[in-house]
């Protein structure tokens, strides 16, 4: 006889006050337990996120003081971000609906490395993150990178991934790929260097849901299309390059004219993996252009305005929502776990990991 069987035959025999109280009590217990295996699995993404952290550290050298375990290295620029009429159609988020709002956008180089020249391989993929300051007050971001996919599906395909480059014997490396097909292929894609930030294609990776004013939603991906056109340079260039060429570049473009960035969302088809970040979805698909990043300066306190942003996948507002790739929950951990360890000193920092806002 089955557990349930043996509690309702109990069940029959009390009178009706004790058979309502066993009730009560049974139910207090059931939601006990998923509190608390909710809580263990918690638990263990954040101890998940932690080791990627370590694994990151192991692999740049770090934690290298006030620096981002990975995409260390960045520029930061200001503008604004102006919706489409499809966008509002989309979604239902503020931003999607307002005439125009402010962004901070942050441009890095793939490393957990702060001094890495931009030329360098492991400069890339590139990174492009965007917070909306939103009318309300609050906030809400993309974090994006220049490679469409991802070498592993899982945050525990990630660390062992991270581990596998790091160890010191090649054939762990080799092994690794030979029976991981996303990071063999993120392994064997060229990866250039970009002539400029500005000419480079970043893609959001997870899927989102999104929900418009009638309720009805669609799972899309975010792609960030630069309008100068995509442009890369070749390897004796990259070598002549000086190693700050990116943020000089910036620089150099923001005093002629504002860089600009189209944001598409790429809709998903009937079998398109929605939870597996390591697939790309056929170009063929569907993509909405949702609005137009025009970017124009740069703050003058960058730097230490950088350490001090934390953007991360998850800070979303209402109308867009997470789907379930499992890189989501993780990745929002191990930003915070990075996040708090390089700023986390400061009293902004304790407010915003108090409070959640930037999530
Ligand atoms: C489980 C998967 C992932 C983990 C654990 C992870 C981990 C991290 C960590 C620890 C940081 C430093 C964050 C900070 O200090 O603020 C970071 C930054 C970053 N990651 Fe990831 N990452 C993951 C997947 C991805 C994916 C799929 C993308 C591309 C869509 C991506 C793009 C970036 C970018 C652009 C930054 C720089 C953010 C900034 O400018 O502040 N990461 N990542």
């Amino acid at each position: 006889m089955d557990l349930v069987s043996i509690v309702c035959r109990f069940l029959a025999k009390l009178v009706r006050p004790a058979r309502i109280a066993a009730l009560g009590f049974i139910a207090i217990l059931a939601v006990f337990g998923t509190v608390q295996a909710q809580a263990q699995a918690q638990s263990a993404q954040t101890d998940l996120a932690g080791k990627i952290v370590q694994a990151m550290d192991a692999l740049f050298a770090g934690p290298n003081a006030g620096a981002r375990a990975a995409h260390a290295k960045g520029v930061l620029v200001e503008g604004n971000f102006t919706p489409t009429e499809a966008a509002a159609l989309l979604s239902r988020a503020d931003h999607f609906h307002a005439a125009t709002v402010p962004v901070v956008v942050r441009f890095s180089n793939f490393a957990g490395v702060p001094t890495i020249p931009d030329g360098d391989p492991n400069a890339s993929p590139r990174g492009m993150s965007i917070k909306f300051l939103l009318p309300d007050g609050g906030d809400t971001d993309i974090v994006a990178h220049a490679y469409n996919g991802f070498p592993a599906a899982t945050p525990e395909d990630l660390l062992g991934f991270l581990q596998a480059v790091a160890a010191p014997d090649p054939a762990v490396i080799q092994q690794f790929l030979a029976t991981h097909p996303a990071a063999k292929t993120f392994a064997e894609t060229p990866k250039p260097a970009p002539v400029s930030y500005a000419t480079e294609t970043f893609y959001g990776v997870s899927s989102f849901r999104f929900t418009n004013s009638a309720g009805i939603s669609h799972y899309g991906r975010y792609r960030l299309e630069p309008m100068a056109g995509p442009a890369y340079l070749d390897k004796a260039a990259t070598a002549a390059k000086p190693p700050g060429y990116l943020a000089d570049d910036m620089a150099e473009r923001l005093r002629k004219q504002p860089v600009q960035f189209r944001l598409m969302v790429q809709l998903a088809a009937s079998g398109d993996a929605i939870n597996d970040g390591s697939i790309a979805w056929p170009a063929t698909r569907r993509a909405v252009h949702v609005g137009t990043l025009t970017l124009r300066t740069l703050p003058a306190n960058g730097e230490a305005t950088q350490r001090s942003l934390l953007f991360t996948p998850l800070n979303l507002v209402a109308g867009i929502a997470p789907s379930a790739d499992p890189l989501l929950v993780v990745r929002n951990r191990a930003y915070r776990i990075s996040y708090a360890r390089r700023y986390g000193a400061s009293a902004e920092a304790k407010e915003i990991i108090r409070t959640g806002r930037t999530q």
